[in-house]
Formats: C-alpha cells, sequence, structure tokens
C-alpha cells in the first residue's frame, strides 16, 4: 500500500512516498538498557552521542580510503571513467543516472574491513574504551565485518526510511557508528528521533524487514512511518569532521534526505557488536 511518510528534520517537513505494508506491534520495549553497549554513557536516555574519533591524519587517511572504495566501485560500471578529475564532491555530476548509482551502492554497502587501507581493529579498540566494553568488528551471524559507504545525490532519494537496525537481527547487539566525511552538514547529516529507543513497539506504526520500498528500492530495513505521537520530528546532531556519531541501534534514524544543491554527501557506517561476555 501507497502511504505518504512524513517527517520533521530540524522543524523543517519532509515527505517521500513508501510502499509497504504497516503494523503496530507488540506492547514490548526492545531496548535493553542492561545489555546494551552505551549503557554506561551519561547520554544512554537520549540513544545517541558524538564521540572524538580521529586525529585529522588518520581522518584524511580514511578518506582517500573511501575515495579509492568510490572509484574502484565506479570503475567496474564505467569503461571509459577518468578518474584524475573525479572527488567525491562531484560524483553526482559522473554518476547521473538511478541505474548507475544503484549499482555502485551495490557494491559501496556491501565492504569489509579488508577492502580499506585503514586500521579499523584500532576504531574498534577506540570505541571499546570509550564505551567501558569490549568491543568486536567482526558480526557473527553474518560471519564476516561489514562496512557500508553511504552515498547521497544532492536533489534525490538516495535515502532509507526511517527505521532501527535493531529490527535486523544481526544488529541488535551492536553499537551503530556513523562518520561524516563527505558534504555531510546541517543540510545533510543524519537525523535521529532521541529518546526513541525507549519507545515500545506497540507504540510504533512500521513494515517488516525488506517490506518498504522508495523510489523503487526495497530496503532490508522496515520503514517506521509514525509513532502514537504522530509524525517523527528528527534532528541532525551533526558531528564535525573526525568526530563519529554513536548510538544504540534501536534509536530510530534515517532519512537522511541531502537538501545541499550541488554537493554529494559521503558518510561512512560501521557496526560493533559488544565481545561475547563482556
Ligand atoms: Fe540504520
Amino acid at each position: 500500500m501507497n502511504e505518504s511518510c512524513s517527517v520533521l528534520i530540524d522543524n523543517q517537513p519532509y515527505d517521500f512516498e513508501v510502499d509497504g505494508d504497516f503494523f503496530w506491534g507488540n506492547e514490548v520495549l526492545l531496548y535493553d538498557e542492561a545489555s546494551s553497549p552505551i549503557s554506561k554513557m551519561d547520554w544512554k536516555n537520549e540513544g545517541y552521542g558524538i564521540i572524538q574519533a580521529f586525529s585529522d591524519s588518520d581522518f584524511f587517511k580514511l578518506k582517500s580510503s573511501i575515495e579509492y572504495n568510490v572509484i574502484k566501485a565506479i570503475k567496474l560500471h564505467v569503461s571509459d571513467f577518468d578518474e584524475t578529475a573525479f572527488t567525491l564532491d562531484n560524483y553526482h555530476q559522473i554518476v547521473s543516472n538511478n541505474e548507475l548509482h544503484n549499482d555502485i551502492i551495490d557494491i559501496t554497502r556491501n565492504l569489509q574491513n579488508s577492502d580499506f587501507n585503514f586500521d579499523i581493529e584500532a576504531l574498534v579498540e577506540h570505541f571499546s574504551e570509550v564505551l567501558g566494553f569490549k568491543l568486536t568488528s567482526y558480526i557473527e551471524e553474518l560471519d564476516k565485518t561489514h562496512i557500508q559507504i553511504r552515498i547521497s545525490r544532492p536533489n534525490s532519494l538516495d535515502i532509507n526510511p526511517p527505521h532501527r537496525d535493531g529490527y535486523l537481527s544481526y544488529y541488535q547487539d551492536i553499537v551503530n557508528v556513523w562518520i561524516p566525511i563527505h558534504g555531510c552538514n546541517e543540510l545533510s547529516s543524519l537525523p535521529v528521533l532521541p529518546g526513541s529507543h525507549l519507545i515500545p513497539e506497540n507504540e510504533i506504526l512500521r513494515t517488516q524487514s525488506k517490506g518498504a520500498k522508495i523510489n523503487g528500492n526495497t530496503y532490508y530495513v522496515p520503514c517506521i512511518l509514525k509513532t502514537k505521537n504522530g509524525n517523527i520530528c528528527m534532528i541532525r546532531p551533526n558531528p564535525k569532521q573526525g568526530e563519529a556519531l554513536v548510538f544504540t541501534p534501536y534509536l530510530i534514524h534515517g532519512s537522511a534526505v541531502n537538501k545541499n544543491e550541488n554537493i554529494t554527501r559521503v558518510s561512512l557506517e560501521l557496526r560493533f557488536p559488544k565481545l561475547k561476555g563482556s
């Protein structure tokens, strides 16, 4: 069934069409503070916090590794691609149609630690220390590490719906780490609904996993259309270069529309499970 999803992002209304079957859930709270990797943080009730993650030199090393992966993905699909003129900034001028973009993100949303010329394990260590729990980058159910480069072109529907990663079984015990790489600002940064990890399922109207289609694309994550309080009012915490937005997978986030006129937005998503027994 076609529904209009209306969200407020920093008080600005944004609407898009979602195709899916929506239902209210049971009277249960999925977020469990006792086992959550954010339980020692003073922002645990907001569900998200901003954590310093990189020195300038480490950040630029990571960014160039991301550029390398995007270029590699474009090369697989564009035979006469001139990489010397490419920057993440002008991605949308080179990848100007949806079909090619979908081919590129099929690759960039399925990467692993080994695809990056960057010490991901050092990041795991860093976030383990900050959160006070031993984390790992290995996701048992997927039997691999999992890193996603998110690319969102200006004036596009390159967005996933408002959702919780925790609805997917392999993301239930993780912490989400969202890292701004390029073009992330007050017009494009990832929106979240503060405190929404504390909303029980009977107050949430959503689809099943793989049950929502936006602009012809089916997303793995369910779409959350509204809560019992009405439409979803999100904010963009907008972490700066070198920082990371860290949040529980039960926090509602997404619909990261890029309202910049002429800049592609690129971010990195990592998911670190708590090491068993820690
Ligand atoms: Fe997500």
